[in-house]
């Protein structure tokens, strides 16, 4: 993979069984540990695994990066959340920022699957950042990669291939796009003009991912969400963004707190 991402291969066969694109689950490393959201990026019912990707950003997401193979966890459970809705729309563009190709990698072979043109827009900052690229243009009919800094790819951000094609002859039926907040707000800001239906997959603050604490409310379209129950996928037209990014921030000091205090005691215990 790429510095800080890593692909961890679960045996969950329950989950894996019953898994479907778009779909989360909740990972418990130890009975201490934080529960954090991650999406399926793969299920196998056959062998029973569950793949997920993840990037380090914080505490939890660094300890889980230490997992060795053969480790395994407290608990992972799931499949939480709605699945993406998938069914045969004519052209589908599937846009995914850093490591975000995960979790479009299902969404984007059940569409193809379903009988749909996928076109995919697959966005990083530098080439170093890039994976999965040979496997999303296997489930695509076309793959657009973009970087930031032009390493690889064409230069610039997934919006402007994104604005060429709707604004080009072929009809665009709908747009998915998964990545960091800002980068789904800016794609359902090019999609709004053109009125082709944007669904983007949120990511606010969960704790239980059921329905029961409230922690990962959104407001969509004027109405009060869960984005657990609710989505996470949701209009990225009716998304307001402002109220997701604030709620983002409201444990940073928190975050910071934690991440310090287990570094400061993975560092004496190593
Ligand atoms: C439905 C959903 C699916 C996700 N899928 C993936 C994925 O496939 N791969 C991936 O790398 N990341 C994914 N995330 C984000 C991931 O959950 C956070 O990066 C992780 O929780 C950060 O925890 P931390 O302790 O490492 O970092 P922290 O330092 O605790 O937090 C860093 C940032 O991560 C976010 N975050 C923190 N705790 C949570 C939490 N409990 N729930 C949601 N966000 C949180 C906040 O914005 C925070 O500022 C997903 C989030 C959601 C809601
Ligand atoms: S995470 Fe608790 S209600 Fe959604």
């Amino acid at each position: 993979m790429v510095p800080n991402i890593h692909l961890f291969r679960f045996s969950a066969p329950k989950i894996a069984r019953k898994a479907k694109a778009g779909q989360f689950v909740v990972v418990m490393i130890d009975e201490k540990g934080e529960r954090i959201p991650l999406t399926v990026a793969d299920s196998n019912a056959k062998d029973g695994t569950l793949t997920i990707v993840f990037m380090e950003v914080g505490k939890t997401t660094q300890q889980l990066g230490l997992l060795q193979e053969g480790d395994s966890i407290m608990s992972l459970t799931g499949p939480l959340g709605l699945p993406t809705e998938v069914e045969k729309f004519g052209t589908v563009v599937c846009v995914a920022g850093g490591f975000a190709v995960a979790p479009i990698m299902p969404i984007a072979r059940a569409m193809k699957q379903a009988g749909n043109k996928v076109i995919s827009i697959l966005g990083a900052r530098s080439k170093s950042l890039l994976f999965w690229e040979d496997e999303l243009r296997s489930v695509s009919d076309k793959l657009i990669v973009t970087t930031d800094d032009g390493t690889y790819g064409r230069k610039g951000l997934v919006t402007e291939p994104l604005k060429e094609l709707l604004e080009g002859p072929e009809k665009i039926d709908r747009v998915i796009a998964i990545g960091p907040s800002v980068m789904m707000k800016f794609c359902a800001k090019t999609t709004e003009p053109f009125k082709v239906k944007t669904i983007v997959s949120l990511n606010p603050i969960m704790v239980d991912g059921t329905g029961m604490c409230g922690c990962c409310r959104v407001s969509v379209g004027g109405q009060t969400k869960f984005a657990c129950v609710d989505g996470p996928d949701f209009d990225g037209h009716q998304v307001d963004w402002d109220l997701l990014a604030a709620r983002q921030r409201t444990y940073l000091p928190e975050e910071k707190q934690a991440l310090e205090h287990w570094q400061c005691q993975h560092e004496k215990h190593s």
